[in-house]
């Protein structure tokens, strides 16, 4: 019976040994597969951490992701708060800053062009001795890109150059700067109160500079009509140079603050809608 038994036994386990190597066999190619198709199954081991030219790892796809969803959710915060809001919101975990900042420069890859580069490019053409006021600067590229005394305001400090404010409120002197500068960071939603600060520290003649997305001023599609926004503007104190429709993504307001200012009436801003980046 034993010898028997044995047999039977045997018999199994070979059988077992077959069924075992098949399994084994197709757990192998399934893992061949993987190394070729599927790059997240090894990349997230760290020994295979820089064997693939493949960059992309399935980790590396849900961290994309999630910050992706941080970002937007922040950046619907920012457009749908005044900047007191916005202020005390980074103040209570500026990590977030740091995180639309990272978001925020994954979606400019996509724009064939940065409006903050064309203001940079303003200024080089225009003379270094202008005294900037950068309301809304992020990382402060605008500042370290030109000869040309820069303040530079945002809700959080990026370096040490910056001043974290809301910048409706800003420390400059009142007719001390030669050019405002707006580059898409009109978001909160008492955006004419950073205009009355920059028409208040802008000196007679001082160049106002905006840019912002196109979205927001296509009336076509719940945007604000840029003919009553530059209305408003002028009603403000200025008076319209140009403005540059050419760009896909963005438009260029040129506006220089009047010699003279007439007595205050109340202006009829239009509401700019704002600007929810969609998922890719
Ligand atoms: C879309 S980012 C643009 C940054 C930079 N101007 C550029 O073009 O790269 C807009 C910036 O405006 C800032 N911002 C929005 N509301 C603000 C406020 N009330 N005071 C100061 N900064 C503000 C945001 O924190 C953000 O860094």
């Amino acid at each position: 019976m034993k010898g028997g038994k044995e047999e039977v036994n045997n018999t199994k386990n070979s059988k077992k040994r077959k069924r075992g190597s098949k399994t084994t066999n197709k757990e192998e190619e399934k893992k061949k597969k993987l190394s070729t198709t599927n790059v997240p199954q090894t990349k997230c081991t760290s020994s295979s951490v820089g064997k693939s030219s493949k960059p992309v790892s399935f980790l590396d796809k849900m961290k994309a992701r999630l910050s992706g969803g941080h970002f937007r959710m922040i950046n619907e915060k920012l457009y749908t708060c005044s900047g007191e809001e916005a202020l005390n919101y980074f103040e209570d975990d500026p990590s977030l800053f740091n995180m639309y900042h990272v978001g925020y420069q994954e979606q400019m890859t996509h724009w064939p062009e940065q409006p903050v580069n064309i203001i940079i490019q303003w200024l080089k053409d225009h003379s270094p001795s202008l005294v900037v006021a950068d309301f809304g600067c992020g990382d402060a590229r605008l500042s370290r890109s030109v000869k040309n005394k820069v303040f530079s305001f945002d809700l959080v400090a990026h370096n040490s150059s910056v001043v974290a404010c809301d910048m409706a409120n800003t420390t400059l002197e009142t007719s001390s700067i030669d050019v405002a500068v707006f580059c898409l960071s009109l978001m909160g939603t008492n955006f004419p109160s950073y205009l009355c600060e920059a028409q208040r520290v802008l000196k007679p003649g001082g160049w106002l500079l905006i840019a912002e997305v196109k979205s927001r001023f296509d009336p076509t599609n719940g945007g604000a009509d840029p003919n009553n926004f530059s209305k408003a503007i002028c009603e403000l104190g200025f008076y319209s140079v140009s403005k540059d429709f050419s760009n896909k993504m963005f438009i260029l307001f040129y506006y220089k603050k009047k010699e003279k200012l007439k007595s205050k009436k109340e202006i009829k801003w239009p509401s700019l809608k704002p600007c929810l980046y969609k998922r890719r």
